[in-house]
């Protein structure tokens, strides 16, 4: 087997994927070493797991740039320095600009709380929810310029029962997600992962 990657997560939130992550890697069920997280906002919970598992970590605040290119180039010199390989989203609610997106081909992955292509978007349980539909789910994705876009890796259901709420529906769609992506990590980790137009197919 190859050496192990590097990678970085980038969180806004929370950080209950990257907390699954953290988890993940210490229990080798991810094959590669996280090196860095990286926030758009100093207050965000995910910065606090980082530390916790002594793992370095910058919050980087949008509004010290002129625009997005050069926010992305200083997140970017952040990559270099950790010799970063790979990218991981976990509730990062920013757009990346293509600059960026061109440096990692094939190397950001993306978790999305809905079947893509439904429900795209930062309100994706509530309006599942709102439609009325009887299943929705969670997908890992590629990521691509277009918002929710990329080639999908990986999907997994989640039923909607007439006694869900958003809250409900959010937890069970959570418990999905903190087990399908570190595996899908893994997947591209350890270079599992052939990418064929849209179709990704596991070696
Ligand atoms: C998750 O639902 C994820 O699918 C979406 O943002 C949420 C992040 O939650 N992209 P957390 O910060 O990982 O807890």
């Amino acid at each position: 087997m190859g050496a192990f990657m590097n990678f970085a997560v980038l969180a806004s939130g929370h950080g209950g994927n990257l907390q699954a992550i953290i988890n993940a890697v210490k229990k080798k069920k991810i094959k590669a070493h996280l090196k860095l997280v990286v926030s758009d906002r100093a207050d965000a919970y995910a910065l606090v797991r980082a530390r916790k598992a002594n793992i370095s970590s910058v919050s980087i605040n949008p509004q010290d740039f002129p625009d997005r290119e050069a926010f992305d180039r200083k997140v970017l010199e952040h990559f270099k320095n950790f010799d970063i390989d790979f990218v991981v989203l976990a509730g990062y609610m920013r757009l990346l600009g293509r600059r960026f997106i061109k440096q990692y081909p094939h190397k950001i992955l993306n978790i999305h709380p809905a079947l893509l292509p439904a429900f795209k978007g930062v309100r994706a349980i509530r309006e599942a929810l709102a439609y009325g539909v009887k299943v929705t789910g969670v997908s890992v994705h590629f990521v691509v310029e277009e918002m929710d876009s990329g080639a999908i890796i990986m999907q997994q259901a989640v039923p909607i029962s007439s006694r869900d709420t958003a809250k409900s529906l959010a937890t069970k769609i959570h418990r999905v997600e903190h087990k399908i992506y570190p595996q899908a990590i893994d997947w591209l980790a350890r270079r599992k992962l052939r990418v064929v137009g849209r179709r990704v197919f596991l070696r």
